[in-house]
């Protein structure tokens, strides 16, 4: 007797760009493994793009397909599932809930609607008994969400560190190892395809922030809005930076941070750029990659780590969640399990002025008797440790010559007082760069 021929699983795919060509050659590469583990066969019968004509020509789809045009993408049958890997927020967030309307599941790697819009569309989501898959949103090629939401399940998670943005690790990388300037970097991690449309979202930490939301929310079983969450990113680092951080043995990474404040529901959470000892294993994460530090009481730290942006890790997240949701894996996920942003509160949110370390601060000061004594009484008034200061004399002709002082563990907000003070010394030049000192595990 000859086999039935497997059931096709309609895919309508929104953007055909960098995410959007790695699905489609996945999928097509892969067809027959695919295939094999779900016993369906995967077609994609429609792509929604703003260019059709360049779509039509980069022949990663069959041109007749493609579509600029919402009301035909929506109208076309046999379309099971919707993949949304366009971006931004308008007019994206429509289409997403137009497919949920259509009571079509969503698959989507745009970490800028979820962080804003997320519980809105989950609910959606729910009361139209679809789900929203979303791996792709974090971490890139990373199963991070996977392992948030079902693999680390039996623990109380309290802290989670992470290296979430490819571009800014990249630019970080190639500033301290390869001595590129920092727009030589910017413009090398927009040609590998890591960098947002705009990238203004990777360097100032915002995509960052948008990602730690998602998985603070889906760790601490809370909502996290990222209008609470206080962002610093890149931009103004410089080399000296660099260079006095690997004298004291440190590298600098943009680190998102979500921790539970010891014996309470608050967590803390930020976006700023960091020194971490270059012994720790997050500081050995280079370029694109980015990794997530866990810890869980029962595992105590586990990190996840690997390739967070580009074309065919990104697909990777997506493909995967649709060979989930295909499976009906990722919908009895979705249905059963209680971690989704929609189901839970907003978490009471620690202001981080309150929070504690120690931390690097770098001016920019004239250099002349007396002007390290003013600053450190300031300090001192303020009771601020100092744990070193270092200045190294500069070209002859300079002006001001950088002064760096490490402090021991002080409350953020206290420090903060104190460097206002500092930058409307005479002698001071330019808003001083903070960074936070982070001890992570080796
Ligand atoms: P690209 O800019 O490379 O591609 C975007 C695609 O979406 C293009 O085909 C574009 O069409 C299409 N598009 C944009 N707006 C619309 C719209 N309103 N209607 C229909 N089609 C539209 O982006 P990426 O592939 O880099 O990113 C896509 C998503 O994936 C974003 O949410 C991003 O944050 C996320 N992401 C990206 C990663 C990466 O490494 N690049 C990694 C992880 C997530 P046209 O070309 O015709 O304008
Ligand atoms: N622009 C993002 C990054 C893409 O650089 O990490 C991955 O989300």
């Amino acid at each position: 007797m000859k086999n039935s021929p497997p059931q096709e699983i309609g895919i309508g795919l929104i953007g055909l760009g960098t995410v959007g060509g790695g699905v489609a050659q996945l999928i097509k590469e892969e067809a027959a493994r695919y295939e094999r583990s779900t016993g369906k066969r995967l077609a994609i019968r429609r792509v929604l793009v703003r260019d059709a004509a360049k779509a039509k020509a980069s022949g990663l789809v069959a041109a007749d397909i493609v579509t600029a045009d919402p009301d035909a993408f929506f109208a076309t049958p046999g379309v099971d599932v919707v993949i949304e890997v366009a971006g931004g927020i308008k007019p994206t967030g429509d289409l997403v809930r137009r497919a949920l309307n259509d009571g079509k599941p969503v698959i989507t790697a745009n970490k800028s609607l979820l962080a804003t819009h997320g519980p809105e569309l989950f609910a959606l989501a729910r009361a139209k008994g679809v789900h929203i898959s979303f791996e792709a949103s974090c971490g890139g090629g990373i199963p991070c969400i996977l392992a948030l939401t079902l693999g680390l399940q039996a623990n109380n998670i309290s802290g989670l560190y992470g290296i979430l943005n490819g571009t800014t690790n990249y630019i970080l990388s190639q500033m301290a190892n390869a001595g590129q300037s920092y727009a030589e970097a910017l413009k090398g991690a927009q040609a590998l395809g890591f960098a947002e449309a705009d990238p203004t979202m990777d360097v100032s930490g915002e995509d960052a922030k948008q990602k730690l939301c998602i998985l603070a929310s889906l760790a601490f079983g809370a909502r996290i809005a990222p209008d609470k969450v206080p962002c610093e990113g890149i931009e103004r680092l410089e080399k000296v930076d660099f260079n006095y951080g690997a004298e004291m043995g440190y590298a600098i990474k943009l680190l998102a941070t979500a921790e539970r404040w010891p014996g309470h529901q608050w967590v803390c959470v930020q976006v700023r750029p960091c020194f971490v000892r270059k012994s720790a294993l997050i500081a050995q994460v280079q370029g694109g990659f980015n990794a997530l530090s866990v810890i869980g009481h029962a595992t105590g730290h586990t990190m996840y780590y690997g390739a967070g942006a580009g074309s065919l890790p990104t697909a990777s997240a997506v493909v995967s969640d649709l060979l989930s949701t295909v499976s009906g894996v990722a919908g009895t996920a979705f249905a059963n399990l209680r971690f989704a942003p929609d189901l839970n509160e907003e978490a009471p949110v620690v202001n981080t002025a309150d929070t504690e370390s120690p931390f690097y601060l770098r001016l920019k000061a004239n250099d002349r008797p007396g002007v390290i004594a003013q600053v450190t009484r300031i300090l001192g008034e303020h009771g601020v440790s100092i744990s070193g200061v270092l200045q190294h004399t500069v070209a002859k002709g300079e002006a001001h010559v950088p002064l760096v002082i490490t402090t021991h563990q002080v409350r953020q907000g206290t420090l903060e007082k104190a460097v206002a003070e500092i930058e409307k010394l005479e002698a001071i030049a330019e808003k001083p760069v903070i960074l936070r000192i982070v001890e992570l595990p080796a």
